[in-house]
């Protein structure tokens, strides 16, 4: 079993802490935002994450993970050490990679000894990222040191899940004698493990990304032409599903992509690519499709209803998808400030985004359950996929709403339970 250090404790970085301490390394964690490490210090996690709250209590409890107030007290006593702060655009789309820098900097600082430690940047970053941000970093501190990129793919939602059973593995190293660290790091893994070159690493975490939010743009493209032609997608995606080279996963429409990741990661690719000379066009597409797909949830209600001055409209779902309260990029924001410039009064409702959304768009006014929120509602979008909105019936609809004009923005309601409303979805 190793020692090893967490650095920055979000979705990412504590979701991994906790998955390698279950599985019985000696780990410590540090975030220079105080407040949060002293909030998981006691055991509680700060975003919601199903399951991750009675994980990390079991293994602080155990004492296999602690969480260090100062950095010295995480790199000092560990072998391996992952980066995993934030990687966020800047206005222009770029990636900022100055929360790396100077985690990077701190850790250096933090080394102490002439002992050989492996950094791993687990942050989605650039190609080349890692080669010319962090290694000079250490190059100039003069410390000893591996270096490796372990890009994550755990989903929001289900991330403990994710992180202990990964579906595969993707290994940047600088050379053998670092493949071998990681490789007895994970050898207990039951996937697929890629070991590569550093900025390969890096790039296969960005081609996942565009490719995902490339099918999720195309399946939205489609289901719109097809809504024009008067075309049943299901079916058209049945057809699809046919050809053994299309895997039907993620071509499900709906009102576009959010998330922390899919757009910052696509934007950043498109601003780099075009600094090196390529200038991505299909990127650019996957991203105009999705900044107007939340449109198509807005259409029906308006003609179904005429104008939308004066109607109450709730909107189900606040985060970015169900299963998180992560409302970076949700789509519930362009919906509920577009129904708000239309002159509609919005009424949302989220199992557990509703104090986040507040922040971002304080105009919304919050009810306390489903039923309130569509209680003399005139119409309703479905935004986020929780099971909870799945369950919905029409008899749902119908007793609280003015008017039960609904409008399945993540395909998630039993149509053959809608008799009697008004009943929408994209394609
Ligand atoms: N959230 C996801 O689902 C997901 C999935 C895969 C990859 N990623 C990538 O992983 C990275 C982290 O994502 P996240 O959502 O956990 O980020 P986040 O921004 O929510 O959390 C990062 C944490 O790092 C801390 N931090 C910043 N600088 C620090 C420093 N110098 N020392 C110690 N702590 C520091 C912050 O205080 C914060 O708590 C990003 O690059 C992201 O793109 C995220």
């Amino acid at each position: 079993m190793a020692n090893l250090a967490l650095v920055g404790l979000g979705p990412v970085g504590l979701t991994t802490a906790v998955a390698f301490a279950a599985q019985g390394h000696r780990v410590t964690a540090v975030d220079i935002d105080a407040e949060r490490s002293a909030q998981v210090a006691r055991g509680e996690v700060p975003f919601y994450e199903k399951g991750l709250e009675a994980a990390l209590r079991k293994v602080l409890k155990q004492r296999r993970l602690v969480v260090a107030r100062r950095m010295e007290d995480a790199v000092r006593p560990s072998s391996v050490m992952f980066l995993c702060v934030g990687t966020p655009p800047r206005p222009d789309g770029s990636m900022d990679d100055g929360p790396l820098r100077d985690a990077a900097k701190m850790l250096a600082a933090a080394w102490g000894d002439g002992r050989p430690r492996t950094v791993v940047v687990k942050s989605t970053v650039l190609p080349g990222t890692t080669e010319s941000v962090v290694q000079p970093i250490l190059e100039s501190a003069e410390v000893p040191f591996h270096l490796a990129v372990n890009p994550e793919f755990l989903r929001e939602g289900r991330a403990l899940e994710d992180a202990l059973r990964p579906d595969r593995i993707v290994l940047g190293v600088d050379g053998s004698a670092t493949a071998r660290i990681l490789r007895n790091l994970f050898h207990s893994a039951k996937c697929p493990i890629l070991v590569t070159t550093l900025r390969t690493a890096e790039s296969v975490k960005h081609a996942t990304n565009a490719f995902l939010a490339a099918k999720v743009s195309l399946a939205n493209e489609l289901a719109n032409l097809c809504d024009g032609f008067g075309v049943e997608y299901d079916t058209v995606l049945q057809g699809l599903a046919l050809d053994p080279r299309i895997n039907p996963k993620f071509l499900v429409p709906g009102v576009g992509f959010g998330g922390s990741c899919f757009s910052k990661d696509v934007h950043a690719l498109i601003a780099a690519g075009t600094k090196k000379g390529y200038r991505p066009q299909l990127l650019e597409a996957v991203l105009e499709v999705n900044d107007r797909q939340f449109l198509r949830a807005i259409a029906p209600l308006e003609e179904e209803l005429g104008s939308l001055a004066g109607r109450r409209i709730a909107l189900l779902g606040l985060a970015f998808k169900g299963g998180t309260d992560d409302v970076r990029e949700s789509r519930a924001v362009p919906i509920a400030r577009e129904l708000m410039n239309r002159g509609a009064t919005v009424v949302g409702y989220d199992p557990a985004a509703m104090n986040g959304f507040a922040k971002v768009v304080p105009e919304v006014h919050l009810a306390k359950s489903i039923e309130e929120a569509l209680k003399g509602a005139d119409g309703c979008i479905l935004q986020a996929d929780w099971p909870i909105f799945s369950r919905l019936t029409a008899k749902d609809f119908l007793a609280g709403m003015a008017q039960p004009v609904v409008v399945d923005g993540r395909r998630i309601l039993d149509r053959k339970k809608m008799n009697g409303i008004r009943f929408h979805r994209i394609g």
